[in-house]
């Protein structure tokens, strides 16, 4: 018989094997609506993403995103504008901005790896890494607990010994990378079953119960969600918002993820697949939502510049503009869009005609494009039309 759960004892995780845990109940009729759902947005999300003239104007911002939300579950607390402002010079950064930062470069390079190597415990020994600014390995000693941030007491303590934290990852690896055109065995037949945003729920919950590293697991598996979307082709660019979801929902993700632990029921199993499936779904639909509106008043914005500044189409700035939010005169001239000057022209014209604010940072000037970074941060899809411009009487 199964021993009692002890949140004071090393967990003995069971491997992901339709032997040892019940995947064939994992599908119920409900995890199944909430997959069609859930597919059905995030191929909306992706065609969006596919069909904008500008996807890498969408991404950069998105990636902020992810990253605050995802550090910010670990109470990495910063704000958009910080980051906003940091992301070509961090130099006077505080300390969760930079980290957060070095969040979104490890979400990079996961993203470029995955092009050439399967995701793999090195990987994630990456990744976890650049999040933490250090070298991480699989632990190797033990000691590691996950406790209450309110009463400090003790709720988990993950699996321990390097040796078994590598197995457990082999086989974790193993469910990560089940071909479902080619299963080789009859376990790899059962998991070719399971829909990938399925797949996707489990891993999650598997990589957090072994917990392999001291610290950055939590980052490290948000990131892992996100590469694994991609790789199995569900998610084009890595837009997606998902962190947001888990950010609003933390007290429940914590539950969930210890209930699985606890009980291993197929029930504990189906309610924490259904939270990732309806993550999936509300992010890929929030996401959608602010690319188009994001679209929006990117075209708004040129049209204005062409109807109201002598300035003409400014094509690469505007783009610019929106993939650097905060722009100082210098990026103009970095992204050979113009020389100094005219660069300075450029920017002092846009604040006249209010489609950006200026702030003053030393011997330098930021440029702000407001209206973006305030539809970024805002749950609604609107976007003020005309009142921060100076002249609006003749636009109506
Ligand atoms: N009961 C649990 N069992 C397994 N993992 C959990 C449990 N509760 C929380 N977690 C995971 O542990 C993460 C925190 O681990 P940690 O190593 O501190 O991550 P980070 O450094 O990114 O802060 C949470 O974000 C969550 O993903
Ligand atoms: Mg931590």
């Amino acid at each position: 018989m199964k021993a009692a759960f002890n949140p004071k004892q090393p967990f003995e995780l069971p491997l992901l094997l339709p032997s040892q845990v019940p995947m064939q109940e994992w599908e119920s009729a409900r995890v199944l609506k909430a997959c069609v759902r859930s597919r059905a947005a995030l191929g909306a999300l992706n065609e969006a993403a596919a069909t904008l003239p500008n996807p890498d104007v969408m991404l950069s911002s998105l990636v902020l995103l992810e990253s605050q939300a995802s550090s910010e579950i670990e109470n990495i607390v910063t704000t958009a504008d910080a980051l906003f402002e940091a992301q070509q010079d961090a130099s006077r950064a505080d300390a969760p901005t930079k980290e957060t930062l070095a969040y979104r470069s490890s979400l990079y390079h996961g993203l470029q790896a995955i092009k050439q190597r399967p995701l793999s415990t090195r990987l994630i020994e990456e990744i976890c890494s650049l999040t933490k600014g250090i070298d991480m390995q699989v632990r190797r000693v033990p000691g590691t607990q996950l406790s209450n941030a309110r009463t400090g007491e003790t709720i988990y303590t993950p699996p321990q010994g390097e040796a078994l934290l590598r197995d457990k990852l082999a086989n974790w690896e193993w469910f990560c990378h089940v071909d479902a055109n080619d299963p080789r065995s009859e376990d790899e037949r059962f998991v070719a079953t399971l829909d990938p945003l399925v797949r996707m729920a489990v891993l999650h919950y598997q990589f957090e119960a072994i917990h392999p590293f001291l610290d950055g697991n939590g980052r490290t598996g948000r990131v892992i969600n996100l590469l694994f979307l991609v790789q199995q082709g569900l998610l084009g660019q890595p837009v997606l918002y998902l962190s947001r979801y888990i950010l609003q929902h933390r007290t429940r993700y914590y539950e969930l993820l210890l209930a699985v632990s606890q009980e291993g029921s197929a029930e504990a199993w189906q309610e924490w697949i259904v939270y990732m499936l309806d993550a999936v779904h509300e992010t890929a639909l929030w996401t959608l939502a602010k690319i188009k509106a994001i679209h929006r008043l990117m075209e708004e914005t040129q049209r204005r510049v062409e109807a109201h500044t002598k300035l003409g189409k400014q094509k690469d700035l505007i783009t610019l503009l929106f993939k650097l939010p905060y722009c100082r005169i210098a990026d103009i001239v970095d992204a050979d869009i113009a020389k100094r000057q005219t660069a300075a022209v450029y920017l002092q014209t846009l604040a006249q005609a209010g489609l950006l604010s200026t702030q003053e940072r030393g011997r330098d000037k930021l440029f702000l494009n407001h209206r973006l970074i305030a539809l970024l941060k805002s749950e609604s899809n609107d976007f003020e039309e005309t009142n921060t411009l100076a002249s609006n009487t003749q636009l109506h």
